[in-house]
This record gives structure tokens, sequence and C-alpha cells, in this order.
């Protein structure tokens, strides 16, 4: 086949070849990030730098657990203040009640020494009143010619004697001694009477006891005008 020698043929052109079908238009691509995200990402700009030195050496990704701890840490100091707070609070408690005490130590309130003790005719004759015994700690006895007051100290060691009615007698409980009507010790380890009080009428009639002053037998001391009273 010879190239160089054919010629085209006028009635039989050759074919023009179609032009290439245009491109369809390429759609623009969407944008990968959503104006909701772009609003985030201003609003973390927006936000106040504040991290510290601790936060920077924090790893990566921990960003998201950060808000935890941070409320964690406020509730525990929160709690340890107030741990701290009611352990001073009791602190000063402690110290205002041993200033309290410190400023009103003990006081022993004895019963009075001298005291009205009703009239005479309130104790009959031949008897042993018991009425003052626990409040004041005496007897009054009264007999025929006089009333007197008899301590309810045993001279032994210092134990109350009990009143024993149908034997005319004061018995101690501890070791025994015993005592007459009229305090003369007359058996167990006593070493001496009971001792009696000064007693005394005050204007109105009523008996004064005064406790302040005691007699002893022994030494004679019975005989003082003081120690009982006529009537
Ligand atoms: S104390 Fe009363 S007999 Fe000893």
């Amino acid at each position: 086949m010879n190239l160089e020698n054919s010629q085209p043929d006028p009635n039989n052109p050759p074919a023009v070849p179609a032009p290439a079908p245009k491109p369809a238009p390429v759609a623009p691509p969407k944008p990968v990030v959503t104006p909701e995200q772009v609003k985030a990402s201003q609003a973390i700009v927006a936000e106040p730098i504040n991290r510290t030195i601790a936060d920077a050496a924090k790893p990566a990704g921990s960003e998201a657990a950060a808000p935890d701890l941070e409320s964690m840490d406020r509730r525990a100091f929160i709690k340890w203040l107030t741990v701290g707070w009611v352990a001073f609070i009791a602190a000063i408690g402690g110290y205002g009640a041993m200033f309290l005490r410190f400023m009103f130590p003990n006081v022993l309130f004895e019963p009075k020494q001298s005291f009205r003790a009703g009239f005479p005719d309130e104790y009959p004759i031949g008897e042993v009143s018991e009425r003052w015994k626990d409040k004041y700690g005496v007897w009054v006895a009264r007999d025929n010619e006089k009333i007197y007051v008899l301590s309810t100290v045993c001279t032994h060691l210092g134990c109350t004697p009990n009143w024993l009615g149908p034997e005319s007698k004061f018995k101690c409980p501890c070791h025994g001694s015993g005592f007459y009507k009229t305090g003369i010790n007359f058996e167990g380890p006593a070493p001496r009477p009971l001792e009696r009080f000064k007693i005394y009428l005050a204007d109105d009639g009523q008996i004064i006891i005064d406790k302040t002053k005691k007699f002893q037998q022994e030494k004679g001391e019975w005989n003082d005008p003081e120690s009982y009273l006529v009537v």
C-alpha cells in the first residue's frame, strides 16, 4: 500500500472526529469544618489561656479529664477546710472550758455552822432527836434539866454511830464503840466521849446551835454554860 499516492476522495471525505464532550462542572468541595465547629473553635480561642506549668506537664489527651480532676480537687479542698475549721473550733472550745474551769474552781459548800433548831418544846424530855442528824450532823438530847447537842462523829475514826432508842445508847457500826445518851463512851475502841456544841436561845425564843464552838468532856468543858441550855 502506497501511502504517498493516496488522495482524499472528495466524495467520501474522511470522518471528522467528534469533539470531546465537555467535562461536567465539578461541584465545589464541601467545607470540612461545619459552622458549628467554627463557632466552637472561636469560643475556645476567645477563652483566656490559664494553662499552668502543671497543665503543660500533663500528657497529651489528658485535657478531657482535667475538669473532673479540678472539681475533685476543689471538693477535697473544701472538705479538708471544713475539717480544719471544726478541729479549730473544738480546740478553742476545749481551751475555753479549761479557762472557765480555772476561773471557777471547786467550791465545797458545807452546811451552815450555825442554825435555828426550833423551840425547846419541840424536844421531849428524855429523848434524843435525830431531826438534824443528816443535814447538820448533830443530835439534840434533852434530860430533866437541860438540852444539849452531840456531834454525830465517832471519836474513834470518825464514823457515824446509830442511835438505838430501845437500848438508850449510840452504837458505832464501824468498830463497835458505844456511847451513853449523854455522849460518854463505855465500850469499844472510842477513846473519849462524843463532842458537844454550843447552844443558846435567840431573841425570838428559838434554839440556836453553833457548831463553830465545841466542848469536850475530858477537858471539863461540859460544865461551860454555853454547852447546854437550861429549860
Ligand atoms: S469509828 Fe466508831 S468505833 Fe471506830
